[in-house]
């Protein structure tokens, strides 16, 4: 994946890249990502990239030229882009969204807004896909392409040492079965016998059902949304009767 992070604050997203699996996916290869500062690319000696609003108001407005300047010099080098700008008017951002975005194959840039908004011209002229992380107001979009970084990155091929870890877990479905490691006792709670068991047939049907519990307590209306195995049936049949939900 190769992306451009277009941001005012280049050091909250160096800073996240510098650790971890992300760090990791780049010195792989995997991922390239470059963080451009818009105030690069603004005119004036101050390196003004914001302004009050035109008919008043509290706050600032993010200017449109520096963002245009910035977007057409990596459009110069790299004509087929996929715009995102961060926004909580977006789209809300989604696993699938993680899943599209991981197979990609133009370069994404993603825009970061910042203050009150950002002049109007930058959504008429770019007409970029705009995706929201959730519905709350974040001071600037960075948390929220460093979240979309960090969750597409994982899902390509060769960054997590298993790839399976990724397919298998929440969301994907439904959420995750609960997981231990050594020691298998501590402060008196015990790792669930079966995990020591090394029957593999049982541990299967064990972490299937235990991810039926957890969707249905945690997020019943998950259940409402993806289909199920006839085996995932007869199980969450069995777990409402015992809980009686
Ligand atoms: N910028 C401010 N709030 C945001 C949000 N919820 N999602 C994406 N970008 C944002």
């Amino acid at each position: 994946m190769r992306c451009d992070v277009l941001t005012l604050f280049p050091g909250m997203i160096s800073s996240v890249l510098d650790e971890s699996i992300i760090k990791r996916a780049i010195d792989k290869g995997l991922l390239e990502v470059r963080v451009i500062n818009i105030r690069d690319f603004t005119f004036d000696k101050h390196h003004t990239a914001d302004d009050s609003p035109y008919g008043g108001g509290a706050g600032m407005v993010l200017k449109a030229e520096p963002i245009l300047r910035a977007v057409a010099h990596i459009g110069e080098g790299d004509k087929d882009l996929r715009i995102i700008l961060l926004s909580p008017q977006g789209k809300r951002y989604s696993q699938e969204i993680a899943y599209d975005l991981s197979q990609e194959k133009r370069r994404i840039l993603f825009i970061c807004g910042h203050y009150e908004g950002i002049d109007e011209r930058v959504r008429i002229y770019l007409k970029p896909e705009e995706i929201s992380i959730g519905d709350y107001v974040l001071t600037g979009g960075e948390l929220a392409a460093l979240v979309i970084i960090d969750s597409t990155v994982r899902l390509i091929e060769g960054v997590l040492g298993d790839i399976s870890s990724a397919e298998e877990e929440s969301f994907n479905r439904l959420l995750d079965y609960p997981h231990y490691t050594r020691p298998s006792e501590l402060m008196g709670m015990k790792v669930p016998d079966v995990l020591l068991s090394g029957n593999h047939e049982e541990i299967r049907l064990w972490r299937k059902r235990q991810k039926l519990v957890n969707t249905l307590r945690k997020r019943p209306d998950l259940l409402s949304t993806v289909e199920l195995s006839e085996e995932e049936k007869d199980l969450l049949g069995e777990i409402r009767e015992e809980e009686s939900i």
